[in-house]
């Protein structure tokens, strides 16, 4: 009796000093975190650079690189300049998954930036999550992509939106009134379109007179395109990616088919006019910025990155410039490379000025922005209108 009762006083004793020692590593621990910023911050960019969606990385990339050249040169955060530690994943949303592992735990990046395409980022973003780091996408707009967890933040608005933009566009400025819709069955980012423009489209009184659907991988769309022709629809909404979009346009006016296609962001690239060419002309976008903006913060972005790296910045460059500029703020205010409280950080983003419109992060982490639909025009997207958030 007497030695049970020795050993559980002493077993209690020991309990309590671990529990009050464990206590104290853990708050020395978050003390320092808590002090501030090392001499060099690493963020980890994952992107394709290579491969079928290369030209997303490569313009990405340039508004990265203008970001932290400006940070750098101004001083960097708090000091602390920042380094970025590029990886090439080539599309593939395997590969995504490998590299931000890489970034993870070789390299012991503070934070993310990536992907583009939503596949890559919805598979990557439950790595991140796992591993409490913090991950911003700066153009993934499938509405998966932030549901991964409370790690993940992006900077552009969602597909729910996007797809209505759309389907408002269509219905009520070109008062467009029978569909045909076109999917990538392998994208996720082209499904979620397709279903949020097929419900705004239907809510507004358009008809869908018919639905085809292709792989990323195809080339020949003969099939597709001749059912739609016979449908004789007013459109096509096409939510794919630039390299089957540029084909398949080209394809449907070799079949004689007149109608303009409607698209998202996905287009968004110079190598859509390499492919399409003049078979583009009059069809419509939904996207995230104009060049055409007048607002003079938007228009010195544009001279500042033609001057670095000698284009003019489409969207992608241009969500990618803000996304690395508020991860830096929210870096900055969390004045720690802890994931948590740049998170929280991230979080608390407000009104911040961004040259794709004003940044603000709501609760489901995403922003919420108007869209902006261009027409596409002899090599050019050209302004037509502003579909504000609904
Ligand atoms: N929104 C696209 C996606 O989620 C990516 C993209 C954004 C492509 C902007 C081009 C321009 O897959």
């Amino acid at each position: 009796m007497m030695k049970r009762s020795v050993f559980l006083s002493l077993f209690s004793m020991a309990c309590l000093l671990a529990g009050i020692f464990g206590a104290a590593c853990e708050r020395k621990g978050r003390a320092a975190a808590a002090e501030g910023l090392p001499k060099e911050v690493k963020i980890g960019v994952y992107m394709a650079m290579t491969g079928d969606t290369a030209a997303f990385g490569t313009s990405s990339m340039g508004g990265i690189r203008l970001a932290v050249k400006q940070l750098n040169e101004a001083g960097g955060i708090r000091g602390s300049k920042v380094r970025i530690i590029l990886e090439d994943d080539r599309g593939q949303p395997g590969e995504a998954k490998t590299v931000v592992t890489r970034l993870i735990s070789k390299e012991h990046v503070t934070a993310i930036l990536g992907e583009v395409a939503s596949n890559c980022s919805i598979v990557a973003a439950s790595t991140c999550q796992q591993n409490a780091v913090p991950m911003l996408t700066p153009s993934s707009t499938n509405a998966g992509v932030t549901k991964k967890g409370d790690y993940i933040f992006r900077v552009c608005f969602i597909d729910p939106f996007q797809g209505e933009a759309a389907a408002k566009f269509a219905a009520t400025v070109l008062n467009k009134k029978r569909a045909a819709i076109l999917t990538d069955l392998g994208s996720d980012y082209s499904r979620g379109l397709t279903q949020s423009f097929k419900e705004s489209f239907l809510k507004l009184g358009g008809e869908i007179a018919i639905e085809r659907n292709y792989q990323a991988s195809d080339t020949n769309f003969n099939a597709q395109l001749t059912s739609i022709r016979e449908q004789k629809v007013d459109f096509v909404y096409l939510p794919g990616y630039y390299g089957n979009a540029s084909q398949i346009i080209k394809q449907s006016r070799e079949l004689g088919m007149p109608q303009p296609f409607i698209g998202g962001d996905g287009w968004d690239s110079p190598d859509l006019w390499t492919g399409g060419g003049a078979a583009l002309n009059g069809c419509f976008i939904t996207n995230h910025y104009s060049v055409d903006n007048p607002d003079p913060r938007v228009q010195t972005f544009i001279s500042q990155f033609k001057e670095l790296n000698g284009e003019i910045p489409n969207a992608l460059a241009a969500l990618a410039y803000d996304g690395a500029n508020v991860l830096f703020d929210a870096i900055g205010k969390a004045n720690t490379t802890d994931g948590a409280r740049i998170r929280d950080a991230l979080a608390a983003t407000r009104e911040f000025p961004g040259v794709t419109g004003t940044i603000s992060i709501n609760a489901q982490r995403n922003a919420v922005k108007p869209a902006i639909i261009l027409e596409l025009k002899d090599g050019k997207y050209v302004y037509r209108t502003t579909i504000p958030p609904s």
